[in-house]
């Protein structure tokens, strides 16, 4: 990705050597939009010189990172690693393509396809430019790809009626649904419908929503996953271990993904600013037809294989965590004085898929690890 994030910074600067000013005075143009997480400014991100510079060197590398993160994540599935040929359709890309981590991981050598198919709807036409320069950049040679950008309105059902036919086996709307929703309006019955189409017929779609990390983004998403489970009979492949009604959601909660990750160095001034840039704050699930799952590729899970989705909380004389197990958010508690030497519990961290094969109940949501339990870390993504 470095060579991507350079591309930007030169785009960003049309081709000038910026100063460590310029481009911290081009980050903070945007910082309400990136505290809050809400791309609703009403000045127009991408047609705004000043603001698109700061969305450029920001927030382009933030979701090119969390999207690698979840590609890579399905990869872990020779349903997905198996492929040779892919059709991706990406609503809403503005200048973060997702196909441009995909590029990295070829390059990488995790993933061999041979042919690549790639639409972006996108409304905003300085996105779509800096998007071709982009493709055209960091395509990997060798590769057959034919892609193309349509630029048209995401929130109006005519452009998925012509999309149908395409039958893409991933829909992505990374950060984009938030906009959908709040800025035209659409609810969750017109998003039922734009995706509806593309499960008929599709054996391999699967669908990747990703917003971001606040309360009110999350807990939209996981209504919306909730409602195209019931409704489209989609089933998620990760981050639930299972399509019962979002364990977060019916505790008036909000569950949210905290990824390590390495920013640019023209990024870690935000650092001193109070402003975390080590890791990526985002919510997401990815929904597929059939029922493949993550927890597929566990080899070793034994007994109870739980995600926990809170940071591990140190107490007097215990430590807990909230786990989401069998559709319900559970507190989870492992006592000091039953800790082990080289403790695995202690290295669980949010995110993380791990598996016990004994448990004490304390009440219908709480439980106690007792210190003969043997705990799985199965995957920190
Ligand atoms: C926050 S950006 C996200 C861009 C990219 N997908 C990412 O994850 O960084 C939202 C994008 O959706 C586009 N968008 C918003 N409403 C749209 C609509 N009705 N039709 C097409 N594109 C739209 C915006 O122009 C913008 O590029």
């Amino acid at each position: 990705m470095r060579e991507i994030f350079n591309f930007l910074l030169n785009i960003a600067f049309k081709g000038k050597n910026p100063s460590k000013q310029e481009i911290r005075k081009a980050v903070l143009s945007i910082s309400d939009i990136f505290t809050t997480g809400e791309f609703l400014s009403p000045l127009n991100y991408l047609k705004d010189d000043p603001l698109l510079k700061g969305y450029i060197l920001y927030f382009v590398p933030v979701s090119l990172a969390k999207i690698e993160s979840i590609f890579l994540e399905l990869l872990k599935h020779p349903i997905f690693s198996s492929l040779q040929d892919l059709k991706i359709l990406d609503i809403g890309c503005g200048p973060s393509l997702a196909i441009l981590p995909l590029f990295e991981i070829l390059k990488r050598g995790q993933w061999h396809l041979e042919h690549l198919r790639y639409i972006g709807i996108e409304q905003e036409e300085k996105a779509i430019e800096v998007g071709e320069r982009l493709i055209e950049n960091f395509k990997p040679e060798g590769l057959s790809i034919k892609y193309e950008f349509i630029q048209s309105d995401a929130s109006d059902f005519r452009t998925y009626l012509d999309l149908k036919a395409i039958k893409p086996d991933i829909v992505i709307f990374s950060n984009s649904l938030g906009e959908l929703f709040d800025k035209r309006g659409i609810d969750t019955d017109t998003f039922l419908n734009f995706i509806k189409p593309f499960t008929y017929k599709n054996p391999n779609f699967t669908l990747i929503l990703i917003e971001p990390g606040t309360r009110k983004a999350s807990m939209r998403l996981h209504q919306m996953r909730d409602s195209l489970i019931e409704e489209l009979e989609l089933y998620p492949y990760s981050p639930c271990l299972n399509s019962l009604p979002c364990s977060a959601l019916r505790a008036n909660n909000w569950c949210y993904e905290e990824r390590r990750w390495i920013a640019p160095s023209y990024l870690t001034f935000l650092n001193s600013l109070g402003l975390q840039v080590n890791y990526l704050k985002f919510s997401y699930v990815i929904l597929r037809k059939d029922k493949v799952n993550i927890k597929d590729t566990f080899s070793e899970g034994e007994g109870e294989i739980i995600k926990n989705t809170s940071h591990l909380l140190n107490e007097k004389g215990k430590s807990r965590l909230w786990g989401c197990w069998k559709g319900e958010l559970i507190d989870i508690e492992k006592l000091k004085r039953d800790f082990s030497e080289e403790e695995p519990w202690l290295k669980i961290r949010k995110g993380c898929y791990f598996s016990i094969d004994k448990y004490i109940s304390l009440s219908a949501k709480k439980v106690r690890i007792p210190p003969d339990c043997n705990i799985k870390i199965l995957f920190q993504p």
